[in-house]
């Protein structure tokens, strides 16, 4: 009996000690992973940014980074606001065109970082059809509808929800597009999610249900000058585009409907090119857009989400890399921008200052048979991802 007494007493002391050694580890784990959360760790605050001429309140959302990024978003037109991130000497800086105020936002301007939908580019005319039907849309470029139309969803007040795990920082945006907005089909259901993570990238999820057959083409308008300054153009940049092929326009920038191959025309960017060295050459093309203002046709469209193009700055050392599943990529070179909009502290925006690098389908996609198609069944959901992913070389 002693002997069987001693035995349990011993077992217990042994089994507490063990115990004891485990929870003094799992503590250790624990205090480790705070740490880690810590340092790894991506902020996101909300403030009220002011209310539009129509009474809608706007709300202003700060994603940060412990890598020095930093992005605002603001609930009207989902509009980035503004980017900074670090330079070569580790200097953050704004590299995103915007305005300091919500009320100059409202008053027409080049969609200046905004999201852009239910159609991104232009559509010939206003005009498609869908199983037999024409539909009208609201013009709003000459006789073409460009960007959505004039009360596109860079107009338009998103719901937002935010989220924040680790070391990443969502902000999820909601719109709600009625049957017939803008003349196009369908009540449709958009989330826009952005993402910012600590390798400095920022991930756009664009998703999209419709209850009716429509088209739709959404994208992101941000006007990037990686040199941080924008009194200085953005001609000294390189450019890469991971494409062989090019969309060719008219000179209302519709698409002629065939593709055009790039080799040995100032629209080569397969390996990287300054901007300033082909853009006043004597090309038809390059007269079209006034400088770059083309959708190039991605190689690679099988491969889902892929390297598409980058843009690096050799004075600041910034490289922007954009990653797309899309077809095509618009790259515009700010050709439209004249010195009548205001910089945040001073000056205006001057031609050129800005570049875009728009990733979507093809222009005019819904006239266009031989161009993957842009058509949203019901029941099928739209989603696509475009990675912006900033670093230093
Ligand atoms: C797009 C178009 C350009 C121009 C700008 C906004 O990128 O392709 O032609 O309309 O938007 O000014």
């Amino acid at each position: 009996m002693n002997v069987l007494k001693r035995c349990i007493y011993g077992f217990s002391i042994l089994s507490l000690a063990l115990l004891t050694i485990e929870c003094k580890g799992s503590q250790k784990d624990e205090k480790q992973e705070n740490t880690t959360q810590k340092k790894n760790n991506v902020s996101i605050e909300k403030k009220e940014y002011g209310t539009t001429p129509a009474g809608q309140k706007v709300d202003i959302y700060t994603l940060k980074n412990q890598k020095g990024m930093e992005v605002n978003i603001m609930t009207y037109g989902g509009i980035i606001t503004s980017l900074k991130v670090p330079n070569k000497a580790g200097v953050s800086e704004e590299v995103a065109i915007g305005f300091n105020n919500l009320e100059q936002y409202t008053k027409p301007n080049p969609y200046f970082g905004a999201l852009i939908g239910r159609f991104g580019n232009r559509i010939a005319k206003g005009k498609f059809t869908l199983d037999g039907k024409e539909y009208q849309l609201a013009t709003n470029n000459g006789k073409n509808a460009l960007h959505g139309g004039p009360e596109g969803f860079h107009r338009r007040i998103w719901t937002a929800e935010e989220a924040k795990g680790g070391d990443v920082a969502t902000l999820k945006l909601k719109y709600i597009s009625k049957d017939m907005e803008e003349g196009y089909p369908g009540h449709l259901t958009v989330f826009v999610t952005y993402t910012l993570k600590n390798d400095n990238s920022l991930d756009v999820l664009y998703e999209a249900t419709t209850d009716k057959k429509t088209v739709l083409n959404l994208t992101q308008h941000s006007y990037f000058n990686l040199s941080g300054d924008f009194s200085k153009p953005i001609l000294n940049d390189e450019i890469t585009i991971d494409a062989d092929k090019l969309v060719p326009v008219d000179a209302d920038l519709i698409p002629t409907g065939k593709l055009m191959d790039v080799t040995n025309t100032p629209f080569d960017f397969r390996k990287p090119k300054v901007i300033g060295k082909d853009i006043e050459a004597k090309d038809d093309q390059i007269k079209k857009g006034l400088g770059y203002d083309h959708c190039w046709v991605l190689n690679n469209q099988d491969k889902g989400e892929r390297f598409a193009a980058s843009a690096y700055n050799p004075t600041s050392g910034r490289l922007l890399e954009v990653f797309t599943d899309q077809p095509g990529i618009q790259f515009y070179s700010g050709n439209f921008l004249d010195g009548t909009l205001p910089m945040r502290n001073g000056g205006t925006y001057a031609h050129r200052t800005g570049l875009c690098l728009e990733t979507q389908h093809y222009p005019d996609s819904p006239n266009q048979k031989d161009f993957p198609t842009t058509v949203l069944n019901p029941g099928e959901n739209y989603k696509t991802k475009t990675t912006f992913k900033f670093s230093v070389k």
